[in-house]
C-alpha cells in the first residue's frame, strides 16, 4: 500500500478503543504496520468502563481488513517486562520500530487536590507518566539500532498545559510528559528521533462520553471543555491526523514541540 509511512512500523499503547484504535488504522491507512497493546481490564480508582479483549480485537481486525499486519497483545503500560516482551515480539516479526504513539491512559476526579486519594494519585501518575516513560524506553533501543530515525507522540492533554480544577493528578501527569519529551527530544536528536506531544482537547471517547465523566467534568470543570472553535468535541481521528503528520517525513524537523489538536481552547 503506498502512503506516507508505506514501509513504517507503529507501536502504539492503549489501542483497544478510543483514540488508540483511530491512531492505528490511520497510520495503517498510511501505509504501516502496527505493534499495540491495551490493558483491556478494569483499574480500581477509574470510574468509567475501560476497554474489554473484545475492543483490541476490533483493532486487530480493523487493521487486517486493510491488508496490513499487526501484533496485538493485552498488557499493562506499567509492567515492564510485558511491554518489553512485546516490543522484542513486535521487532522479531517486522524488524524494526518507527513510530511510537503512547497513548494508553486514564482520567479520575476529585473535588478538588486535597481530596485526591492516595490511590487516585499513586496511579493516576503510574499509568499517564510511568506507562509513557516504559512505552518509550521499551522502545527507543530499538529505533537507535536500526538507525532510521523516527517519530514519538506522547498524548497529554490540554490539562498537559493548563491548570484544571478536579483533575490535579490528571494535569500533574500530563505537565509531566511535556518534560519527558522536551528531554528525549535533546536526547534523541542526533538519531534523528523526533519527540513531541499533542494536547487534544474534548475527544469523543468512551473516557469522556460515559455518564460518569459526562456528569463529573460539567461539575469539576465548569464548562472547561469549551473550545475556541465551534467544536463540542474532536474525533480521535483529528488526534490521529495530527500523529500521522508529525511522524511523517513532512513533519522531519518538528521536535520538541508541544502541539495542541484543540480548537483554541488552550488559549482561551
Ligand atoms: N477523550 C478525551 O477527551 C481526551 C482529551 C485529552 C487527552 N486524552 C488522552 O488521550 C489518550 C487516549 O484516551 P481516549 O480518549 O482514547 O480514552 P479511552 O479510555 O477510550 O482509551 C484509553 C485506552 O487506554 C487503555 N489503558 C488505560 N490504562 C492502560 C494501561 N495501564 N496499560 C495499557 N492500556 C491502558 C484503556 O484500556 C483504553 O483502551 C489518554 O492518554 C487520554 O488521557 C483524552
Amino acid at each position: 500500500m503506498a502512503g506516507r509511512l508505506a514501509g513504517k512500523v507503529a507501536f502504539v499503547s492503549g489501542a483497544a478503543r478510543g483514540q488508540g484504535r483511530a491512531h492505528a488504522v490511520r497510520l495503517v491507512e498510511e501505509g504501516a504496520d502496527v505493534i499495540a497493546f491495551d490493558i483491556c481490564s478494569q483499574l480500581e480508582t477509574v470510574p468509567y468502563p475501560m476497554a474489554v479483549s473484545e475492543d483490541l480485537k476490533e483493532t486487530v481486525r480493523l487493521v487486517e481488513e486493510l491488508d496490513r499486519r499487526i501484533v496485538a497483545r493485552e498488557a499493562d503500560a506499567r509492567d515492564t517486562a510485558a511491554v518489553n516482551a512485546l516490543v522484542d515480539e513486535g521487532v522479531a516479526e517486522f524488524g524494526r520500530i518507527d513510530i511510537v504513539c503512547a497513548n494508553a491512559g486514564i482520567v479520575s476526579f476529585a473535588e478538588n487536590a486535597w481530596s485526591l486519594s492516595d490511590e487516585q494519585w499513586d496511579e493516576m501518575i503510574e499509568v499517564n507518566l510511568t506507562g509513557v516513560f516504559k512505552t518509550v524506553r521499551a522502545a527507543v533501543p530499538h529505533m537507535i539500532a536500526a538507525g532510521n530515525g523516527g517519530s514519538i507522540v506522547l498524548t497529554s492533554s490540554t490539562a498537559g498545559l493548563k491548570g484544571m480544577p478536579g483533575i490535579a493528578h490528571y494535569a500533574s501527569a500530563k505537565h509531566g510528559l511535556v518534560g519527558l519529551m522536551r528531554t528525549l527530544a535533546l536526547e534523541l536528536a542526533p538519531h534523528s528521533i523526533r519527540v513531541n506531544t499533542v494536547h487534544p482537547t474534548g475527544v469523543n471517547t468512551p473516557m469522556v462520553v460515559n455518564d460518569v465523566s459526562a456528569a463529573l467534568l460539567d461539575d469539576n470543570l465548569a464548562g472547561g471543555m469549551m473550545n475556541a472553535l465551534p467544536v463540542t468535541m474532536l474525533e480521535p481521528v483529528d488526534i490521529s491526523n495530527a500523529i500521522v503528520w508529525l511522524s511523517s517525513d513532512e513533519g522531519r524537523y518538528v521536535t520538541g514541540v508541544a502541539l495542541p489538536v484543540d480548537a483554541g481552547f488552550a488559549i482561551k
